[in-house]
């Protein structure tokens, strides 16, 4: 691994320790030569770590645990639309001494989705109304090509109202409606997986999508991961989109770009060794 005055650091600023990401992105950088390092600083209190990352000039960090902690938004300087648009700052790059504030969940989950296929004229169905979803529709609406529908449905109904402003979203309702739906891609974005249990999806309704996606990342084969595998179909899993938001990290920060293949081996080894 080349490390020199060049070397670019990113850091994982958290408030609850864990390893997670040092022997998935280390790995990365040394496989790949890449002149850049990633390190663990941990601090309940927000202020020391930004000014850290300010006076040490670390090129940018991901920000677990202060996501929404009104003290860590204060000491950031200015937000990307990605962040403004889910109120949530998943990581920051540090542009000559100003920290820019970023969300990579949903363009993560699309670049996941987009790994199987275009999303154009397609049929969406997207179990969920979180944050992913909410920056997932955004970043959608990003795109010069548009899916022909999309459709979103979740346990909670009433989370899903300001979605009809997207014209691309056609539908949307409770989960009792999925097993009237059909389509070409089903996304899974809740906790249903692990988190909780997943008494949601069945081989019928599975069996009505050509593509599964789902954001479950503890383990790879979630149920829906094995339902998808057991009616043939194409999928991408959690650790995919765990995958392409270490890459939407990495290229925003390091200014270059990262190979999806590589990292996800790097995920699969590294996340196994802190996701028991
Ligand atoms: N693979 C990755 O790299 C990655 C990255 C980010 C997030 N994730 C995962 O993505 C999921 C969504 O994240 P988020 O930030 O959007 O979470 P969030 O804002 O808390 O939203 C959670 C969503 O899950 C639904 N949900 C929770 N428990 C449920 C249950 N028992 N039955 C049905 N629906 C349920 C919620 O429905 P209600 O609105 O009704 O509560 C809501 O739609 C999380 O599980 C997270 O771990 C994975």
């Amino acid at each position: 691994m080349i490390h020199d005055g060049n070397t670019k650091i990113i850091a994982r600023l958290h408030k609850q320790f864990s390893p997670r990401g040092l022997n998935i992105y280390n790995p990365y950088f040394e496989e790949t030569g890449l002149n850049a390092a990633f390190l663990l600083f941990y601090n309940p209190d927000p202020k020391p770590l930004v000014a850290g990352i300010k006076n040490l000039n670390i090129s940018g960090a991901v920000t677990v645990g202060f996501e929404t902690d009104a003290q860590f938004a204060k000491l950031v300087d200015e937000y990307d639309e990605s962040s403004t648009v889910v109120k949530r700052v998943g990581f920051i790059k540090n542009i000559t001494g100003k920290l820019r504030g970023y969300y990579q969940g949903g363009l993560g989950q699309l670049l996941s989705i987009e790994s199987q296929t275009s999303i154009k004229n397609k049929d969406l169905v997207i179990v969920g109304a979180g944050n992913v979803v909410r920056s997932l529709l955004w970043e959608i609406s990003l795109r010069k090509k548009m899916p022909k529908s999309v459709v979103v449905i979740n346990r909670t109904p009433e989370k899903l109202k300001d979605f009809n402003n997207y014209e691309f979203v056609k539908q949307t309702g409770g989960l009792d409606l999925l097993s009237k739906l059909s389509g070409d891609v089903l996304v899974n974005a809740t906790h249903l997986g692990v988190r909780e249990p997943d008494t949601l999806f069945t081989g019928e309704i599975v069996d009505k999508f050509k593509i599964i996606s789902d954001v479950t990342f503890e383990k790879e084969d979630s149920n829906l991961i094995l339902l998808a595998k057991k009616f043939g179909k194409k999928y991408s899993t959690g650790r995919d989109m765990f995958t392409y938001q270490g890459l939407v990290v990495l290229e925003t920060i390091l200014d270059t770009k990262i190979d999806p293949k590589i990292l996800k081996k790097h995920v699969i080894s590294g996340l196994s060794e802190v996701v028991k």
